[in-house]
């Protein structure tokens, strides 16, 4: 079995479990601000699906032979902390859900138009519909800021919030195991910020000027 696959899995791992602590953080936060927002539900039901990732990545990678599998228990914190607890909140939705849901969606989907092993294409497939509507749910959020307060001042944290997504690195890519090639990787977020995300946060008055300068010297920049 693939190394890089098995580190893979455990990475992602890790990351499923840092998604439950920021859904279950962002629950609490937002119901602080605007209890009446229907994304208070959307997010505990959304850290509820990302324990269930938990045990599904955690399963594969004990299949593809990892042993030591360490739960992370302390959430790093993404947003600056000169923001108010509302910028910072919605800093961390448009990160964890615009941004990296919306990354992770179309990762799984170009996985899944490649042949898998059996198990691993049910893993793959079960957290893919998950993930659809965590990006739903951070436009949902968006939007109803959008509606109570301007957003526009959201870009200029755009470049900082895009290189802190993109994880470098990897090994060589596995697809039937579920693992692209590092410069696929690349080529999938990309074009997920070009076509999806970066539309998506203009449409709200977010100015992506930025956004899209830092795009265009990621995909001039070479892999590592
Ligand atoms: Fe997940
Ligand atoms: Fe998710």
């Amino acid at each position: 079995v693939s190394v890089g696959a098995r580190e893979a899995w455990a990475f992602r791992f890790r990351v499923e479990v840092e998604a439950c602590l920021r859904f279950q953080s962002l629950a609490r936060r937002v119901e602080a601000f605007d209890a009446d927002s229907p994304v208070v539900a959307l997010l505990r039901e959304a850290a509820s699906d990302e324990r269930r990732h938990v045990e599904l990545c955690r399963a594969l990678a004990i299949e593809l032979g990892a042993t030591a599998l360490v739960e992370p228990t302390a959430l790093q914190q993404i947003a600056p902390s000169r923001l108010s607890e509302r910028d910072r909140v919605l800093y961390e939705i448009i990160s964890a859900c615009c941004v990296t849901e919306t990354e992770s969606v179309a990762t799984l989907t170009t996985l899944l138009s490649h042949p898998m092993r059996p198990d691993v294409e049910q893993t793959v497939r079960a957290i893919a519909r998950d993930e659809v509507r965590h990006a739903r749910l951070g436009w949902a959020h968006l939007a109803r800021e959008a509606s109570q307060r301007s957003v526009a001042h959201a870009g200029v944290w755009l470049p900082a919030m895009l290189e802190g997504t993109f994880v470098e690195g990897g090994g060589e890519g596995a697809r039937e195991l579920g693992v692209l090639e590092p410069s696929a990787r690349r080529i999938v977020f990309a074009a997920a910020l070009r076509d999806a995300v970066l539309p998506g946060v203009e449409h709200f008055g977010i100015e992506v000027s930025a956004a899209r300068e830092w795009l265009e010297r990621f995909t001039g920049r070479t892999a590592p």
